[in-house]
């Protein structure tokens, strides 16, 4: 891999204002179609929670919220295809219209793992918001409700998303050099 210190050599595929512009016709489109229930958005820990914060501020109705702590990724950009929860939920979903809040929809693994465990719950409805997906990258076929951008296949980073916990702070998205998402 490139020099991992200079980030600011890593292409922009999307830069800030374009995602802030993109969050807010998502927030809109949630709004309007959550209009007169209180949806509780249930955001993938960790690459989500920026993507959740923007997401949230620009609703027009009240949200509840709450986190679910995973590990799909052992290390590195190569999927392990085991989900493990590290954080549980703090409150029932059941009779709840959950919104599930992602950063990327890749090999679809993980969210077809949570949509099983989630659905088990008995929410009211359940569904889910990606900011970006890989369509071409999909094992299993599942599906994003809402979707920000679909992104080809390549590794980025920033707004949230990491390559081994660096580069989360980027306040765009950049495509990290020389890794094969395989
Ligand atoms: P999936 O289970 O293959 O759909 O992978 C979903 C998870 O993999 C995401 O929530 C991310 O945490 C991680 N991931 C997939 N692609 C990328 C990427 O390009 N950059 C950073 N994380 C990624
Ligand atoms: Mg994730």
């Amino acid at each position: 891999m490139d020099d991992v210190s200079t980030p600011a050599s890593f292409e922009v595929l999307l830069s800030a204002s374009q995602v802030a512009a993109r969050v807010r016709e998502l927030a809109d489109q949630i709004s309007s179609d959550y209009r007169g229930t209180t949806p509780h958005l249930v955001g993938v820990l960790m690459g989500a929670w920026i993507f959740m914060a923007d997401l949230i501020r620009h609703l027009s109705l009240e949200a509840t919220v709450d986190f679910l702590g995973i590990q799909s990724y052992l290390s590195g950009a190569t999927s392990s295809g085991e989900v493990k929860i590290t954080k549980d939920l703090d409150a029932s979903i059941a009779g709840r219209d959950v919104l599930v809040v992602e950063d990327i929809l890749d090999t679809g693994r993980t969210y077809h793992y949570l949509r099983g465990v989630l659905s088990a719950h008995q929410p009211h409805s359940l569904k889910l918001v990606t900011l970006l997906d890989k369509a071409s990258r999909r094992a299993i076929p599942v599906h994003a409700d809402y979707g920000g951008f679909q992104i080809p296949d390549v590794f980025v980073v920033g707004y949230g998303l990491d390559y081994n916990q660096q580069f989360r702070r980027l306040p765009e998205v950049r495509v990290l050099p020389n890794i094969a998402s395989t």
